[in-house]
């Protein structure tokens, strides 16, 4: 983390962006955060995650401290106060001071900013090994703080010498990773699951590049079956960009290697992303 953190109107020095033990993001895991990059000091796609941000905090009955304006203001003064011009900022919304333990009080506001090392050459040439899981999110829309499964599983994914989970529902369709949205390729056209997700920024911008590359593409579920038979497969997010993967539970995707629609995408996606 980087050395100014934004807490409840303040910047302060890490050291000391404390909350009290009664918070009920630490007694009940109730919050909700956004994470999103800025590069060359400007904040990608801001008004997406800060709208996004404010919707997360409405679905679960939070009311931000402060208004969009203000909240952006807050982004451009952690990026100048950290002096450092490519990184990424989370914001957290908490459910508050709770003394019963239980009811939602004054929310706490927490800015913080981190280095954004570059995902490792090995993962981006290689490609993602993928485990399917079956979980779903308990409130798929809501980008919530709670990561309890996905955290969870990391020694199993580690046993297993996977890189990534996607969740699979109980009725057999595949919702989305822990952290990523995805994508599947089948005869060209790129298909995205729409419903009973996050509604991921970088998925929505994904799709919308590959509309102005002419690639056809579909919003709608995809099931388990489908998955395993895809040509190629991507996994996406404000972390990773466009990912291939290379393998789903040890089959290969295609033929391991990143396939022409995500070339194509991902050849497209600096320039469309250091123009937003
Ligand atoms: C559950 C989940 N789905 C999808 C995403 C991808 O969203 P974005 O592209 O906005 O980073 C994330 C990001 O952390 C996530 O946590």
């Amino acid at each position: 983390m980087l050395p100014i953190v934004y807490l409840n109107g303040e910047f302060v020095p890490k050291a000391s962006a404390t909350l009290h033990v009664s918070d009920l993001a630490i007694l009940r895991g109730f919050g909700i955060f956004d994470f999103f990059r800025y590069v060359q000091g400007k904040p990608r796609f801001v008004e997406d995650h800060l709208n996004r941000f404010f919707r997360s905090a409405d679905k679960i009955g939070l009311e931000m401290p402060v208004s969009k304006d203000e909240l952006r203001a807050v982004v451009m003064e952690l990026i100048k106060r950290n002096e450092l011009d490519d990184g990424g900022i989370r914001f957290v919304l908490t459910g508050g001071y709770s003394e019963n333990g239980y009811t939602p009080t004054t929310p706490n506001l927490i800015g913080m900013a981190y280095p954004f090392p570059p995902l490792p050459r090995e993962l981006t040439d290689n490609g993602a090994n993928i485990l399917l899981h079956e979980y779903q999110r308990q409130f798929p829309t809501v980008k919530s703080i709670d990561y309890l499964e996905g955290i969870r599983i990391q020694p199993m994914l580690k046993e297993r010498g996977a890189d990534f989970v996607l969740y699979v529902d109980q009725q057999g369709y595949v919702r989305e990773s822990d952290r990523s949205n995805y994508f599947i390729v089948v005869d060209g056209k790129l298909i995205t699951p729409a419903a009973d997700v996050l509604e991921g920024i970088t998925r929505m911008h994904l799709l919308r590049l590959a509309q102005q590359l002419g690639l056809p593409t579909e919003e709608r579920a995809i099931h388990r079956d489908e998955l395993l038979a895809a040509d190629e497969l991507i996994i996406c997010s404000s972390a990773k960009a466009a990912l291939h993967a290379r393998s789903v539970d040890g089959k290969l995707v295609g033929d391991g290697t990143a396939g022409p629609i995500t070339r194509k995408l991902q050849a497209a996606w600096p320039a469309y992303y250091l123009a937003h």
